[in-house]
């Protein structure tokens, strides 16, 4: 209720007075009681729905909205008319498909006051990766019925296609290459109204369309197309895939980056935008995209890091050739093997980007402490990629169940107070880092934390070492039977019949 220029004195008033998400609901309440007792005037239906929304009653939002006379003083009211049409978009987008049942289980989230409309919206801080389990209604329909907290596709192209021939992907426990060329049922089956309400169904959940145009005319229709659809929360625009034969990544060209983003300016969209971006190896290339990206703060709402390590190779020691056909075996790492690539990008980028802009942190994440290292690196949001493709969208149940865990044993009530707060190495620091070491079980991918990729070489290594002890401990005491026998050694004689006896 103050004016916007009081920024500081509001943050004051805010932390004095509200202090948490609850204490912010217990206020929205308040204030919602006390307009729903008035007449509709300019003020109530400037301040009542915004509450409403605010508070995730939509039914009630729905009511207020509907009312005659409301709907007169909003429509005619010059400043309130674009918020009549935006909460109306807001509930055709997915809550006025939730039941009664799942509002009432929903509770507010939000406990930053400036946190954007867009992250307020998710439940959780994980959800899926574009591109694996993500390409139909069947599979997204998972990933919501999931405790993942929004839903991403497959990144769209303007037509429908099926991408590089087979044999085009490879896992293995550490790592998994792909070269899938982008298989997709294109962009008008993913904003759909059927597809999505498919894949929503009842959760409510943010429905997020990643796309990956063949050329920036691609990539603007479709930017076009989607913000026509109702449904959709966001939209995750692929610069950086490095497995379409004859296309460079484009965000490694920085001339070609500029262009994007300026031409997404002067679209003006309706929704969200998020940019994901290749991985990053130099500070030099860092500084240079982050530069770019900072320039169109007021455009770009989050930056998704990182998409597959590009252009790797891996062989098959049986074959002597490589494990996928094409691109002469050429493919994108991801899995556990690149979350020191992936924690690198959300931390660099977390220092040299602007803050309006939020950063989702993707690569090798499989566990609650993989969440908790991206959040502490600097990332809003997690997303989960190869581990969703081997383990099924039962990861994101496993995945927020520790991350939630972990929070508790930490006595972490808000992930503000852990986001972006790494810090340098010390003494007293490895210290802590060697008692804990002693106290976790060894995983071959190093590290605490759970999912199917932990191997058991450590297992096997044991086993084989406990197997190595007890063979050579039996050939010792043949050798020093077979000795002792030898030897002149009077008591051992006597010592050796008397056992014999
Ligand atoms: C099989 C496969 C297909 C993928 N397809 C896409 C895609 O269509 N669009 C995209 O932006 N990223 C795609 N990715 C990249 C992932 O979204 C993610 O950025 C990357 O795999 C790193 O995360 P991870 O280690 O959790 O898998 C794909 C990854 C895999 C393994």
């Amino acid at each position: 209720m103050l004016p916007f220029e009081s920024e500081a004195l509001r943050e004051v008033v805010w932390w004095r007075y509200v202090g948490s998400a609850e204490g912010q609901a217990k206020w929205h309440a308040h204030i919602i009681v006390f307009f729903m007792e008035q007449r509709p005037s300019l003020r109530r239906c400037e301040e009542l729905p915004w509450h409403l929304r605010k508070c995730r009653k939509w039914t009630t939002l729905r009511n207020v909205l509907v009312d005659l006379r409301t709907f007169d003083v909003m429509y005619n009211g010059e400043q309130i008319k674009g918020g009549l049409f935006s909460y109306w978009r807001a509930l055709v987008r997915g809550p006025l498909y939730m039941s009664d049942e799942i509002e009432a289980s929903i509770v507010l989230q939000s406990s930053n006051p400036h946190e954007p409309e867009l992250l307020a919206e998710f439940s959780s801080r994980v959800y899926n990766a574009s591109g694996p389990r993500t390409g139909s209604s069947d599979a997204l329909q998972k990933v919501g019925a999931s405790k993942s907290s929004a839903i991403l596709t497959k990144s769209a192209t303007l037509l429908p296609q099926t991408g590089n021939p087979l044999p085009r992907t490879y896992t293995s426990p550490t790592f998994s290459i792909n070269s899938e060329g982008l298989p997709n049922k294109s962009i008008e089956y993913y904003i759909d109204g059927e597809t999505i309400r498919e894949s929503v169904g009842e959760t409510g959940k943010p429905y997020f369309v990643s796309i990956s145009g063949k050329s920036l005319e691609d990539n603007v229709e479709m930017m076009k197309l989607i913000c026509k659809a109702p449904g959709v929360a966001g939209i995750e625009l692929n610069l950086a895939c490095p497995n379409v034969i004859g296309h460079p990544i484009i965000a490694y060209d920085m001339t070609q980056l500029r262009t994007v983003l300026k031409t997404v300016k002067s679209l003006k969209l309706s929704l969200p935008i998020g940019i994901k971006l290749p991985p990053y190896f130099d500070f030099i290339h860092y500084q240079q995209a982050a530069e770019i990206i900072n320039e169109y703060n007021s455009t770009i709402d989050y930056i998704v890091t990182m998409n597959t390590v590009g252009n790797t190779l891996m062989l098959s020691p049986y074959s002597n050739e490589p494990v996928i056909s094409p691109k002469g075996g050429y493919g994108g790492l991801s899995g556990p093997a690149v979350k020191p690539i992936a924690l690198a990008q959300v931390r660099k980028f977390y220092s040299l980007l602007d803050s309006s802009i939020d950063i989702v942190g993707v690569g090798g994440v499989q566990s609650g402490q993989d969440v908790y290292d991206m959040v502490l690196c600097g990332a809003k949001m997690v997303q989960v990629g190869t581990c969703h493709w081997i383990e099924g969208a039962n990861c994101f149940d496993r995945i927020v169940e520790e991350f939630e865990g972990i929070l508790e044993r930490k006595g972490v009530k808000d992930l503000e107070e852990i986001r972006g707060k790494l810090k340098d190495w010390s003494k007293a620091g490895a210290a802590i880092d060697r008692k804990g070491r002693k106290l976790e079980p060894k995983t071959a991918v190093g590290g605490a934390g759970g999912g199917k990729f932990q191997s058991t070489l450590d297992d096997r290594a044991f086993l084989l070492l406990a197997c190595g002890v007890v063979v050579f401990t039996q050939v010792l005491c043949a050798l020093l039977a077979q000795a002792l026998g030898h030897l002149d050694v009077p008591w051992l004689a006597q010592l050796m019949d008397n056992l014999k006896k």
